[in-house]
């Protein structure tokens, strides 16, 4: 029931589907079952309307699998500590499902992972849990997510949806399934296609990034502005589309996801150099800004380790409340030993709640924007909308602009980065 789960969950709902959304996290279930959302982007009217139709049902108790038809599992798959694929949350859900399997149910991974994952860890717990045969006694299918959160254009019904399976009948009822609220199902070969469509577009998507990062550096030196020549570039009507440079990666899919492949490449004996080397360029962004940051201080004649320094933007994007991987935790962490004082401000992120990484920020609140002009510098990490750029870079100091936000404001405060 989370970013995933939860829309997937609200379509399959007004459908006309009976839906019943299963987590181990009880304060999300207590919150579904009252009406409320916990993601910004999703209200807590379309919740409220799902409960009121009595066709939605949302528990912790993982013996219910036994009324379903079809089960759609949507858990993390993150890196562990060592960067290697964290299985963990895709195997606790099947030990848990796999008592509860019924002749004939269809099972689907969404989770984005490596290919392989579905056959290989997926339907093994499933059948050792259950004693029954995969693609024979359950079907199984892989459908991989293309959820862009807060998306004005394309929302889930609306984005074709790639399904792979290994045997006809799973393909069959995982196409009829889908085909009933989402626009263009697109049926491949096999769940290892499937699980292999998703990271292509997810490693597309981090190596054109690290490449606008890198020239963005190169033609800085140039006294070019990368930002000028991408809306160049993208008036190009074929061969071309535009990426945008940035902070750094963040979000729980584009740094993460194309080290799935890397992992399992080595086992086929294959290096994956461009993910490798987009992932070296994308890390080593935070660290770029932090020297932007600091000779922007040195320039305007401040000792660093006297600043004060308000980053804009704790959500990994623009206009969304999810802080997974955000890079303003990097910049905040490396700031955080060079100057006298670093404090943030997210008008969807009052707070930073309890993480796996970067504890020590843990409680840290967002500062009011009012208090603006008592800091030595602004460094605007997350474009959201609703952010007065005119006003910021009116009282700010000096502005260090990773998202060109202030592209359009003829200031000799702002230093872009
Ligand atoms: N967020 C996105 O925009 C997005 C887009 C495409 C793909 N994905 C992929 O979808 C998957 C899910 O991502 P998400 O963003 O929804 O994550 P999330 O953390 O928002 O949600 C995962 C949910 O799974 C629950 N969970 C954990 N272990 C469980 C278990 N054993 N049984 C039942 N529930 C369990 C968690 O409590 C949480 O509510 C990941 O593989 C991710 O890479 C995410």
């Amino acid at each position: 029931m989370g970013y995933v789960g939860l829309p997937l969950l609200l379509v399959f709902g007004k459908a006309g589907f009976p839906v019943m959304g299963l987590d181990i996290d009880k304060a999300k279930i207590s919150q579904l079952l009252t009406g409320k959302s916990y993601i910004k982007h999703i209200p807590s009217e379309s919740i409220e309307s799902l409960n009121a139709g009595g066709n939605f049902q949302a528990s912790t108790d993982f013996s219910l699998v036994s009324e379903l038809d079809c089960i759609l599992i949507c858990v993390p798959t993150p890196l562990t500590e060592t960067r290697d694929p964290d299985m963990s949350y895709i195997e606790s859900t099947a030990r848990a499902i796999a008592p509860h399997l019924k002749k004939g149910q269809l099972i689907v991974l969404e989770s984005t992972t490596y290919p392989g994952t579905t056959t290989e860890v997926l339907a093994l717990e499933l059948e050792s849990g259950s004693g029954l045969k995969a693609d024979s006694d359950f079907f199984l299918a892989y459908s991989p997510e293309r959820e862009d959160p807060n998306n004005k254009e394309y929302s889930t019904s609306t984005i074709p949806k790639v399904i792979g399976a290994d045997h006809p009948k799973g393909m069959e009822m995982a196409n009829a399934l889908y085909s009933s609220i989402i626009r263009k199902t697109v049926p491949v070969s096999s769940t290892k296609v499937a699980e292999a469509t998703k990271l292509m577009e997810n490693i597309f998507r981090s190596v054109n990034i690290a490449l606008v990062n890198e020239l963005k550096i190169v033609f800085e030196k140039m006294g070019i502005d990368i930002w000028e020549v991408i809306e160049a570039s993208s008036t190009k009507p074929f061969g071309y589309m535009p990426f945008f440079p940035g902070p750094g990666l963040g979000g729980h899919c584009i740094p993460i996801d194309p080290f799935y492949l890397t992992w399992k490449a080595r086992q086929y004996g294959v290096e994956s150099h461009f993910i490798q080397l987009a992932g070296e360029v994308n890390v080593s962004m935070p660290q770029y800004v932090v020297q932007k940051i600091e000779s922007a201080l040195a320039v305007s004649g401040n000792k660093v380790e006297n600043c004060r320094v308000l980053l804009l933007g704790l959500a990994y994007k623009k206009n969304v409340d999810d802080d997974r991987e955000s890079v303003t935790f990097k910049v905040m962490e490396l700031l955080a030993k060079k100057v006298r004082e670093v404090d943030y401000n997210d008008p969807y992120i009052p707070i930073i709640k309890p993480r796996r990484e970067y504890k020590c920020f843990v409680g840290k609140k967002s500062v009011p924007l009012k208090n603006i002009d008592q800091y030595d510098i602004t460094v605007i990490l997350t474009d959201h909308s609703s952010y007065n750029y005119d006003e910021i870079v009116k009282h700010s100091k000096i502005v260090v602009d990773t998202r060109n936000a202030c592209g359009k404001i003829n200031s000799d405060k702002i230093i872009k980065a």
